[in-house]
Order: C-alpha cells, then structure tokens, then sequence
C-alpha cells in the first residue's frame, strides 16, 4: 500500500493530485445501499461480514474513490461493553440502558474484543475484496469513535441536541465522566489493535460532537482519552487520523496527540491552519457536504477554489468536513469525485 496515493498523502509525501474519500461514503445516498438495507438491520449488516464487505466496496465500484472505510459504526465499542444498542429507522442510535451512575458504569466491561471479533473478520473479507481489484492500491480505512463522542450516546442514550446530560455529569462529577472515558479509552485503543491486526492499512478516530466543548473541557475530557488512544496504537506504517467537529478551533491541540493527519471542519481556510500545524503533519477535508446538493458548477468552482488554496503544499486529502448526508444526490457526488480526479498539483 505504500504507493497508494492516500497512504501517500496521508504520511505526507509527494502525489500528483490530492487523493479523495468522503466521510459516510458507504451509506444512505447510494440507491445500491438501500437494496442491502431493505434485507437487513443495520446491526446485521455491520455483524454479518460478507454483509459488511459488500457495503464496504460500493462506493469503491460506484464512485472510484481512492480509499475505503470499514462498514460499521462508532457505537459498537459502547454495545460490547454492555450497551442495549438499536438502531431505529428515522430514530437513529439508541442505547435502552444509559449510563448515568457510578453503579452503570462499574457495569460496564473493558476486556471486549472478542465481542468485536466480527470486525476483525469483516476487514479481512474486505482484503480478499480489495486485493481483488489488481494494482489499484485502494487501502482500507478502519476506526472508532473518541471517547467524548461515544460517552455522550452512552450518557444521553441516544443522539442530543445539547449534550445536557453529559455536560452535567463532567460539571457535577468529573470524577464519574473520568471513569467512564477512561473505560472506553482502553476499549477503543484495543478495538483499533484488533483492527490493525486485522490488516487495516489506516485508522480514523471520529470525535464528531467535539464541537460541543469549551476549550478547558476539550482538552480534560476529550484531547486527554485521544492522546491516550493514538500513544497505544500499534501504528507501524499506519497513518492515525483523528476528526472532529470544531478541529478549525480545537486542531492545535488535536495535533498533540501525534496524528499524521488533522481532519478539517469548514469553518476555516485549510491552508491557514495547515500551517500553524506541526510540518508533515497531514490535512484532509474542509469542504462543507452541503456544496453537494448544489448545481454541478457551484461544486466544480467551490473544489478548485479549495484545491487553489492548497496547490504547492504536500498532505492533503481531499473529503468534506463532515459526513454525505443522506439526501444528497449520488449523481453529485459521483461529479464531484470526478473533479478531483481531474486535478492535478
Ligand atoms: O463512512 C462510512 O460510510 C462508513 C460507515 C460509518 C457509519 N457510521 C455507518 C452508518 C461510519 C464511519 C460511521 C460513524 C459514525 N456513526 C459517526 C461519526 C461520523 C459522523 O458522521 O459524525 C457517528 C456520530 C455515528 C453514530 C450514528 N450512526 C448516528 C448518529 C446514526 C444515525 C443517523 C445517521 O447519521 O445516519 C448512525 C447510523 C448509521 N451509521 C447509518 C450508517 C450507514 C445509517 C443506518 C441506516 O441505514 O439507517
């Protein structure tokens, strides 16, 4: 994989064009994706590794992106320490037992990676799948959710607006949000092991709700588990990417955690906060999702605008600042891949 051009970019080296992936690219815009799920729950899909696999390679054969992420979800750390996770149509995640006491946290495990074996077994029938295409150096993409984000579903017991819940537990008894973080700190740097393990050839942390944090916060109750995390991996070759919403704010303290890439919210001029990043520190991102439902040359002139910006400088993955939505059109996001492709330094 070392030629690949996302490992490339990823670790800093020379490419001749910006490698592309989008976050939730294996998902709902897919019409392909809809056939799969109107046989199975999602949970089935995510547990059942052939399931996994196919899903998995449908935007790698519909779209030509340059990289492929694992099909499953953030939240299956929390299910494997003792969570009652569903996944309801138009309800999203749900977790029937919160955890909200110290005695719910005491039940929770922390020697669980034998419940995550169906993953292992996913990333290696994804292999066999990816090695398949030939010469083509399509790496997989492996990950796991940051401790802050996955507390709150764990806290909350599903999806929040406002994160009340897990706000009061980190301002009424910090030493609580500390045990449960810390818990699935251990959980989520062994699950990302057993991925590497696996085979693995990248691996993105998503702390999707870190945007929610104040500044002091962020770095006692979020920065602290994802350093922890990154300092475990068993990295050899392997790029860490860590995520988060709010990354235009909180990216200098996300690069302290060593990550060989930073991925990028919209709010902030890419080239301006690559900079202020240590040097060979890698960038992907900052295209706002919603610029894919617009008319195909507002996407076109929006992508060379970033591109413009980012023309001279090496490691750079070109991916939006967070997830495709649902509702997006594939013919969009078809073009959009496309205009990438075109592109050259
Ligand atoms: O990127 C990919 O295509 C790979 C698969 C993937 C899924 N979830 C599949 C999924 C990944 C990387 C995730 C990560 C994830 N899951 C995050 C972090 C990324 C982000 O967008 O912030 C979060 C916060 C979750 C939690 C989650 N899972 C929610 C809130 C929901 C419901 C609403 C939503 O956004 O879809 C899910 C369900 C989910 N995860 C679906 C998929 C394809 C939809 C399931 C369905 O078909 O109904």
């Amino acid at each position: 994989m070392k030629d690949s051009l996302f490992i490339k970019a990823a670790l800093s080296q020379q490419t001749e064009r910006p490698p592309v992936w989008m976050m939730r690219q294996a998902g709902r815009f897919m019409p392909e994706y809809w056939e799969i799920k109107n046989k199975y729950s999602f949970l089935e899909m995510c547990k059942t590794p052939e399931i996994a696999a196919d899903v998995t390679m449908l935007p790698v054969d519909l779209l030509g992106i340059d990289a492929a992420i694992l099909f499953s979800d953030i939240l299956v750390t929390g299910e494997a320490m003792g969570g009652d996770l569903s996944f309801e149509q138009g309800v999203g995640p749900k977790f029937a037992n919160p955890v909200r006491t110290a005695q719910d946290i005491d039940a929770l495990d922390v020697d669980v990676t034998h419940r995550l074996q169906y993953v292992a077994d996913a990333i290696k029938v994804i292999q066999q799948r990816l090695s398949a295409l030939g010469d083509k150096q399509i790496p997989l993409i492996g990950f796991a959710g940051a401790p802050f984000t996955v507390m709150s579903y764990l806290v909350e017991g599903g999806s929040s607006k406002d994160f009340k819940l897990t706000k009061l537990m980190i301002n009424n008894h910090p030493e609580l949000a500390h045990k449960l973080l810390s818990k699935i700190a251990t959980v989520t740097a062994d699950y990302l092991n057993l991925q590497i393990a696996a085979g693995v050839n990248a691996v993105q942390i998503f702390d999707s709700w870190a945007l929610a944090l104040s500044w002091d916060d962020y770095t006692e109750f979020s920065h602290r588990y994802i350093n922890e995390i990154i300092s475990k991996l068993n990295r050899k070759d392997i790029p860490v990417i860590s995520f988060c919403k709010g990354s235009s704010v909180f990216a200098p303290l996300m690069a302290e955690a060593k990550p060989d890439v930073v991925s990028i919210d919209w709010n902030v001029d890419l080239r301006d906060i690559k900079q202020r990043l240590p040097q060979g520190m890698a960038v992907q991102g900052n295209l706002d999702p919603f610029i894919l439902y617009a008319d195909k040359k507002v996407i076109k002139e929006k992508i060379h605008r970033l591109f413009e910006r980012m023309r001279g400088e090496k490691g750079f993955i070109f991916n939006l600042g967070h997830g495709i939505m649902p509702d997006i059109p594939f013919d969009n996001v078809k073009y959009a891949i496309e205009v990438v492709k075109e592109f050259r330094y």
